[in-house]
């Protein structure tokens, strides 16, 4: 037996967000909130930090970025991810069709409460290959999501 004994490594949780939230802060936010996605990466990485887990925290406009990262988190072994798909949470087959292509459970966020918006925001793609969704508690939508990650 070696005398020091490494570190397990901390499971990740890939937290992915889509188009128009790297505005988060400035945007719209009467609806968003004036958290920024970075005050929001620092949330969760210090209820992460309590949780053993490890965050990583991404952000594109390009919705097969999304697709890569969400095969990426299965490769890499990823406990779970929590997708902000953004508009693509209502278009996008592409990133159901990853979602349905992977096994690693997808929690998906919401920062608005879609339903209580445009009727083209009430339906989601994503939600049929989602394990849950937490929409409409602005930034905490994210840390809700981190302790059911947590949980899985
Ligand atoms: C959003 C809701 C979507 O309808 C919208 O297109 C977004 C943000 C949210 O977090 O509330 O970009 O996903």
């Amino acid at each position: 037996m070696p005398d020091t004994v490494p570190a397990a490594t901390s499971p990740t949780i890939y937290v992915l967000n889509g188009p128009n939230l790297n505005l988060l802060g400035i945007r719209e936010p009467e609806i968003y909130g004036h958290d920024t996605l970075d005050d929001i990466a620092g949330m969760l990485e210090d209820r992460a930090r309590e949780m053993n887990l490890k965050i990583d925290m991404r952000q594109s406009n390009h919705e097969g970025h999304i697709v890569d990262w969400l095969h990426e988190a299965q490769a890499e072994g990823a406990k779970a991810v929590i997708l902000n798909a953004g508009a693509y949470t209502h278009t996008s087959v592409a990133i159901l069709d990853a979602m349905k292509g992977i096994v690693t459970p997808v929690i998906e966020v919401h920062l608005s409460n879609p339903h209580m918006r445009e009727s083209f925001r009430h339906h989601s793609y994503i939600s049929k290959a989602a394990k849950g969704t937490i929409a409409g508690f602005g930034a905490l939508s994210y840390v809700l999501a981190l302790e059911a990650a947590a949980r899985l």
